[in-house]
């Protein structure tokens, strides 16, 4: 069984080129990508190929937050399927038919992805969510479409570091968190408004890291994922 990185690196880029040479850069490290909707709206199914075929030791998170009709999703990720990219995710806030025919679709194909599911983004706040009609305060509404993502049957879901314990606690062990939001000791926060490093966020029970800007806008990008590395391995 293949053993899937901890940390999947966020390759926010909109070519081919600039993914490839991150990629490159980060090979032989236990660090998957994170390929989204800028890179696959430029670069699309034979861009995510092209990586996966030059790189096929390299993980790769296709985060493309679905969110349509049961029968759309699905057939989506039946193409997506065929990718053999390791995670991939839609909203779950489509529901419970649309996640289980997701489902369905993903492990249909010859190599499912692992599927994933976003609660409430990130950006949205309580008057965000009031404002479109939603009254339950946005804590309450991860944790209820966290249930529904286990309910549905898929691996876990992507979450912000303080929704951590929260979620699992109402999740259990077997539920993966997939978390962004994360910044070593000593790097900038950029526009990320709530932190965690990366040791804190798994010693709270994250299960995988999504981590950027911390590694792709360093100077030697390679040497940040490696002291990553290091800091979770030796604090
Ligand atoms: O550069 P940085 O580490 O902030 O990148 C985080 C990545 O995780 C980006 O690709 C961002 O879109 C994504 N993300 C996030 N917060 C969420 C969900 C996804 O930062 N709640």
């Amino acid at each position: 069984m293949t053993i899937l990185p901890k940390i999947y690196c966020a390759c926010d880029v909109a070519s081919l080129d600039q993914a490839l040479t991150l990629t490159n850069k980060l090979k032989g490290l236990p660090i998957g990508i994170k390929l989204g909707l800028e890179f696959f709206m430029a670069e699309g199914l034979k861009g995510v190929g092209a990586i996966r075929d030059k790189h096929p030791d390299t993980s790769i998170f296709l985060d493309l937050k679905f969110h349509d009709i049961p029968n759309t999703v699905a057939s989506a990720l039946r193409v997506v399927s065929d990718l053999g990219v390791d995670y991939t995710n839609l909203h779950a806030s489509g529901g419970l038919e649309m996640m289980q025919r997701a489902l369905d679709a993903v492990n249909a194909a010859h190599k499912p992805a692992k599927l994933l599911a976003v609660t409430v983004l990130t950006a949205l706040n309580d008057q965000s969510l009031n404002a479109v009609g939603q009254q339950t305060p946005v804590q309450d509404q991860v944790l209820r479409l966290a249930k529904l993502t286990q309910q549905a049957g898929l691996e876990g879901v992507v979450c912000s570091a303080h929704e951590i314990n929260a979620i699992r606690s109402a999740c259990g062990a077997d539920f993966t968190l997939m978390t962004p939001g994360i910044r070593p000791v000593g790097s900038a926060n950029d526009d990320q408004k709530r932190v965690m490093t990366p040791r804190d966020a798994l010693s709270a029970g994250a299960t995988h890291l999504v981590i950027g800007r911390p590694i792709t806008q360093a100077d030697h990008p390679r040497k940040a994922a490696e002291d990553i590395l290091e800091s979770i391995t030796h604090g």
